[in-house]
């Protein structure tokens, strides 16, 4: 088993973290927010995971994780190093921000007096790990004997415990082949499994976790601009979806439309990969990503325009929003298309009642002018508009003919176009989707 450090305790080191301890390493996870560090030795996950809070308190009471502030654990308790901090979009720019990836590398290479591996995981610019290996080969004094592997990580907000223990391939960058048996240990449940290993350089496989965040970001834009022009014609977006997904070379998988992505993953990501191309004199190349952010910001535009549209004027009538996170399974806000939407309905002058079963404390921390409800029975009172935008399973079981007696009046627009269009209209709703014939967007 080995003896592992996790750097930066957000969602992706936590998850790491955990996880690698579970599987019986020996894990130190340091933070510099010592907050957040004694938070999680008391077993408390800061943010909504299922199964990740399990998996933290088996690993604490197991003894196999330490979480410190304390830089010298990081050095004196491993010989593997995961870099798991944030990589935010930066104030300034599209670009993304490197600041906390040089504080800790800067902070950890003085620490380095033994032979070492340093795992980076946070998603970075193409050019990052080139940096960061002749940085630490420059300043750790084991020198030459600190090499770095570049291991980009997948995984998805609300199944970061199954996609870390069983990811989908498992991407190493390498300047060195013998690092290769090291994490190839580490990661050997994973591997014994159907998993792939994908074994290259240090630009490929920076290059393969951006390149997977613009891809999936263009099929869901893909996808929106035919809900347009479903929503024009009369045509049936999830039946278009259904039938080009048949295409085992297109796959049906993120082809769901509606009021697009949001989170901390994908709209970073693919502005941070256009300011890299335009660093690299290739703007022109990746001006399709340009387009793909504002099909899908345009969503929530179209979404208030199709409020206004049924309710002649939003200003002073109450709306009630299922959904404040960014998808299900998490109470992630950031950058959430569902807060987005009730934010622009808000300044419009609508009475706002928001639900959401996980994200509401995230909500009531930002001060917003929105009214959280957390019993969702009550978010419906006097609503003159439903608006369903994130898709947790709660709202799918609403039941249209009670809710009806709440109402003002029976209206619904499903932004995710998710919900059981029969049931609700022989409940006697009107009901929107977006591409959908029979629907007002198609009207
Ligand atoms: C995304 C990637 O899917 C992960 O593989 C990656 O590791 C992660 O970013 C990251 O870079 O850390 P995540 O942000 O958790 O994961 O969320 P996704 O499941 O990708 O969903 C992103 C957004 O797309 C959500 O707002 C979701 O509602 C939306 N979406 C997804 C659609 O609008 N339509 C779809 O068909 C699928």
């Amino acid at each position: 088993m080995a003896r592992i450090s996790v750097i930066g305790t957000g969602y992706l080191g936590v998850t790491h973290a955990a996880c690698m301890a579970s599987l019986g390493h020996d894990v130190v996870a340091l933070d510099v927010d010592e907050n957040k560090v004694t938070s999680l030795a008391a077993g408390k996950v800061p943010f909504h995971e299922p199964g990740l809070p399990e998996l933290l308190q088996e690993s604490l009471a197991a003894r196999k994780i330490l979480f410190t502030t304390n830089w010298a654990d990081v050095a004196t308790k491993a010989d593997v190093h995961f870099l798991c901090v944030g990589t935010p979009q930066s104030p300034e720019s599209p670009a993304a921000d490197l600041s906390q990836i040089q504080s800790a590398i800067r902070s950890l290479a003085p620490l380095l007096t033994k032979p070492c591996l340093v795992v980076g995981k946070s998603t970075v610019p193409v050019g990052t790990a080139k940096w960061i290996s002749e940085y630490l080969v420059a300043n750790a004094p084991a020198g030459d004997d600190v090499h770095l592997v570049w291991n980009p990580e997948f995984l998805r907000e609300g199944f970061a415990v199954e996609d870390t223990l069983h990811p989908d391939r498992i991407v190493l960058g390498i300047k060195d082949e013998v690092d290769v048996a090291v994490l190839t240990d580490i990661y050997a449940s994973a591997l014994t499994g159907s998993t792939p290993l994908v074994v290259t350089d240090y630009a490929t496989a920076e290059l393969v976790k951006v390149a997977a965040n613009a891809f999936l970001a263009t099929k869901i834009s893909f996808i929106n601009a035919f809900a347009y022009l479903a929503d024009e014609v009369g045509a049936h977006v999830g039946t278009l979806a259904d039938a080009i997904g048949h295409d085992t070379r297109i796959g049906r998988r993120f082809l769901n439309a509606g009021i697009g992505f949001g989170g901390g993953c994908l709209p970073k990501d693919i502005r941070a990969l256009q300011a890299r191309a335009g660093e690299l004199g290739l703007s022109e190349h990746f001006e399709f990503l340009k387009n793909v952010d504002e099909v899908n910001k345009s969503r929530r535009d179209y979404v208030v325009e199709l409020a206004t549209r049924n309710l002649g004027s939003i200003s002073g009538k109450t709306i009630a929003i299922l959904g404040a996170a960014f998808k299900p399974d998490s109470d992630d806000i950031r950058d959430s298309p569902a807060l987005d939407i009730a934010l622009m309905l808000s300044s419009g002058g609508a009475n706002v009642r928001l639900h959401d079963p996980v994200a509401l404390p995230q909500v009531r921390n930002r001060n917003l002018p929105i009214l959280a409800i957390e019993n969702v029975e009550e978010v419906f009172d006097g609503a003159d508009l439903v608006l369903h935008l994130t898709e947790w399973k709660i709202y799918r079981e609403l039941d249209p003919k009670v809710i009806g007696d709440k109402v003002a009046q029976k209206r619904i627009i499903d932004g995710r176009n998710c919900l059981d269009l029969d049931l609700w209209k022989n409940a006697g709703w009107q009901i929107t989707y977006l591409g959908k014939p029979g629907s007002q967007a198609a009207l």
